[in-house]
């Protein structure tokens, strides 16, 4: 049986992400290819490998995982991290040397950040954190110097919103890459290869493994001296992704296209509900008539996901309450799994941004970032309303003041 890949036209992501880039087992037939746990393979005589050398090189595990996430975005063979921010660390590594300059967005996950300014700028990388939602304030920070444009979208944890295609443009004028971090639609929202981009980038912890089961990465490309590069800087600073890991994020993308339909289906349920109701300021949420950028979300996705922000009307506080009174959903970093997670950016995934390059990304400390998982939508808004009357019973004098109009 030959590698299935995504044709053209066809929008079946449902056979693709079940047998895309699969073959049984050579030596068995198994149909689930096993778990290659070897650091090393015996070769045949000098020169004369079977395909693989070294596992820090490239795994029969691992390039498994690769072909079906290359299949989804109907691509050769993606390349797999030790970790979603390895897949970012290389990406940044193959394409930018010192003196160079990489525009990114300015709502991007707090690790990006952290590794930009805290870690590159020290190796002469310069970054600029650019509303990319704004596509002339791109093309406005374009330097002799830029090599990249790395945007994230929808933005971690604001659900700000890039115009892909018009970005694309810009990047084409300015002989620039382009690179979209997928993590938060996976190729089922969004194929950013098919609009232009050179790269996709996930983090595959998230919604591809979808159980909370690995960490991991990877970058998507049509370019094979991207991937070459990307391939090169992997074995150069030692960042595959581990086998045992690839196994459970290959077992995981198989069920993707049902579990993302899942996850839209019930945040849209509870972002309606979280709208309706008097304690919450607002909620963002791409599905929503409310949302500042719907047009552009109908427009580019194929479904929302299931990430949902909000604020409530008593500020940090309220949100520190709600938090703490949950009791299905679980408070913890990461999204994207079958269980529903309840996050604090500014203290959690957020918090190595300085608070006032927060607060100017919409970052505000009372934010909350909702991961809708694949319970009952039911009992996700059961749990949140009596963690909401916590709140209320907590904060009662702010919250008859707010309602009264008296607290902005
Ligand atoms: C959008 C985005 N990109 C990259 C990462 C980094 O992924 P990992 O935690 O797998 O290193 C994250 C993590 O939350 C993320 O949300």
């Amino acid at each position: 049986m030959s590698c299935i890949h995504l044709k053209p036209g066809v929008t079946d992501l449902g056979t693709v992400a079940v047998r895309g880039g699969r073959e049984p087992d050579p030596t068995t037939g198994a149909i689930i290819a096993p778990i290659v746990q070897s650091a090393t393979y015996v070769q045949r005589g000098v020169g004369l490998d079977l395909g693989h050398t070294y596992s820090r090189c490239s795994n029969p595990t691992v390039d498994g995982l690769e072909r079906a996430l290359g299949a989804l975005e109907d691509s050769p063979a993606a390349v797999c991290y030790s970790s979603g921010l390895a897949a970012v660390h290389a990406l940044l590594l193959s394409t930018l040397s010192a003196g160079e300059h990489v525009i990114v967005s300015d709502v991007v996950y707090g690790g990006t950040y952290r590794l930009l300014t805290e870690v590159l700028a020290r190796f002469g990388v310069s970054a600029s954190f650019v509303d990319t939602a704004d596509a002339g304030a791109v093309a406005g920070a374009i330097r002799p110097t830029t090599r990249l444009i790395l945007i994230e979208t929808p933005a971690n944890p604001t659900l700000k919103l890039t115009d892909v295609a018009a970005v694309v443009a810009v990047a084409r004028r300015a002989g620039v890459l382009l690179a979209v971090d997928n993590t938060f639609l996976t190729p089922v929202g969004l194929r950013p290869l098919d609009l232009g981009a050179d790269v996709s980038v996930y983090s595959t912890t998230k919604y591809i493994d979808g159980h909370n089961t690995s960490i991991g990465g990877a970058l998507v490309s049509r370019d094979e001296g991207l991937l070459e590069k990307f391939r090169f800087i992997r074995k150069t600073v030692g960042s595959i992704q581990a086998p045992h890991d690839a196994w459970l994020t290959l077992r995981g993308l198989t069920t993707l296209p049902l579990r993302l339909r899942r996850h839209s289906e019930s945040a849209q349920v509870v972002a309606e509900w979280l709208e309706g109701r008097d304690e919450v300021e607002r909620v963002l949420y791409p599905g929503l008539a409310s949302f500042p950028q719907a047009e552009l979300a109908a427009r580019q996705h194929a479904l929302h996901a299931g990430i949902i922000a909000f604020e409530l009307r008593g500020g940090e506080g309220a949100g520190r309450t709600l938090m703490n009174s949950v009791r299905l959903c679980a408070l913890a970093e990461s999204l994207g799994s079958a269980e529903t997670l309840i996050t604090h950016p500014a203290t959690m995934t957020h918090g190595s941004i300085p608070r006032a390059s927060r607060q100017a990304a919409g970052i505000s400390d009372g934010l909350v970032r909702l991961s809708v998982g694949l319970e009952n939508p039911g009992d996700i808004i059961a749990d949140l309303e009596q963690a909401l009357g916590a709140v209320t019973q907590a904060d009662r004098p702010r919250f008859a003041a707010a309602q009264e109009g008296v607290l902005a």
